[in-house]
């Protein structure tokens, strides 16, 4: 799908890639809805692109029935929809409850509420696209992150079963999985995302995958080239793979990786970054 003249909107666009995002489509000629639970930041961005800003929070169904109400209200239509916002708990199964189910709620539930709010509307017309801003941590798994692996795996898989469901209806479905982007959501503390860093990629660069994958409709959209290789090895050995990932985690723990690569990678993607002034 070309963007140009359709209707876009984008949640948790406030900041790091859904910002870019939203200024990317609306480069490309898109009429960009930016949501937000931040609406304040999110009007910063409108404003800056000429878009209009709604306040929404992902977890709650209400504020996403309306999301999608006044971007039809507006623009008369909505032809795709990128659930982006995205949270993180860091741990394993000891994390409590209320983060698990964030976790939950964002990754997954929000992209359910969507769907339910705009496959009618995308049915009726024949054509629409749902996008969601998964992760690697969906084909592959984050170590450190427990929920963060288990729902984006969840949204992965709901992203590839609306894709099976509609693509004949005219429906799309793309998934987008990213390794580390440099973006506020990277914890220059955390040694895992020390080590995401080093090959992080800038939100300029997912917005490009996505643009492209857009126009091929293209069902996966990897920024990195790599995760499509490693999520192959997946496929092939699986035995292997885990042993690979376990190695790497204790690597992880015995050498803290170069905090100055990390620096150089975030500041370069800020200063660069589209949209982020
Ligand atoms: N940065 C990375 O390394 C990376 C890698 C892979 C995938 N991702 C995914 O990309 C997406 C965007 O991440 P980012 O790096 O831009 O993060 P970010 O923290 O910079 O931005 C996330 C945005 O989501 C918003 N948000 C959070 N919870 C919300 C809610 N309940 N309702 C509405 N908005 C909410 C925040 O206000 C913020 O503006 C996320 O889904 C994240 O999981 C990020």
């Amino acid at each position: 799908m070309d963007v140009r003249d359709k209707v876009v909107v984008v949640t948790g666009a406030a900041g790091g890639i859904g910002r870019t995002l939203c200024a990317r489509f609306a480069d490309e000629g898109a009429n960009v809805v930016v949501s937000d639970r931040e609406l304040v930041c999110a009007r910063e961005v409108s404003d800056a692109i000429g878009g209009i800003a709604v306040a929404c929070d992902v977890s709650d169904e209400a504020d996403v029935r309306n999301l999608v109400d006044v971007a039809i209200d507006e623009f008369e239509q909505v032809n795709v929809f990128v659930s982006n916002a995205g949270v993180t708990a860091k741990g394993g199964v000891e994390v409590p409850d209320d983060d698990w189910q964030a976790c939950w709620d964002v990754h997954v539930m929000a992209h359910v509420y969507a769907s339910r709010a705009v496959l009618p509307h995308m049915l009726a017309r024949g054509s629409g696209y749902l996008v969601n801003v998964a992760s690697a941590a969906g084909l592959l798994t984050e170590i450190g992150s427990a929920p963060y692996s288990a729902t984006k795996h969840a949204a992965v898989a709901l992203a590839e079963w609306l894709s099976v469901q509609h693509h004949a209806d005219g429906v799309r479905s793309s998934c987008v999985c990213p390794m580390g982007v440099a973006t506020e959501f990277l914890d220059e503390e955390d040694p895992v995302h020390q080590f995401l860093a080093v090959t992080a990629v800038t939100p300029d660069d997912v917005a490009e995958a996505v643009v492209r994958g857009l126009e091929d409709e293209r069902f996966l959209i990897l920024p990195h080239p790599d995760v499509e290789e490693f999520f192959a090895r997946k496929g092939e050995d699986y035995e292997r793979y885990l042993k690979g990932f376990r190695r790497l985690k204790q690597k992880l723990e015995r050498q803290p990786t170069a905090r100055s690569r990390w620096t150089v990678a975030r500041t370069g993607s800020l200063s660069s970054g589209r949209g982020s002034g």
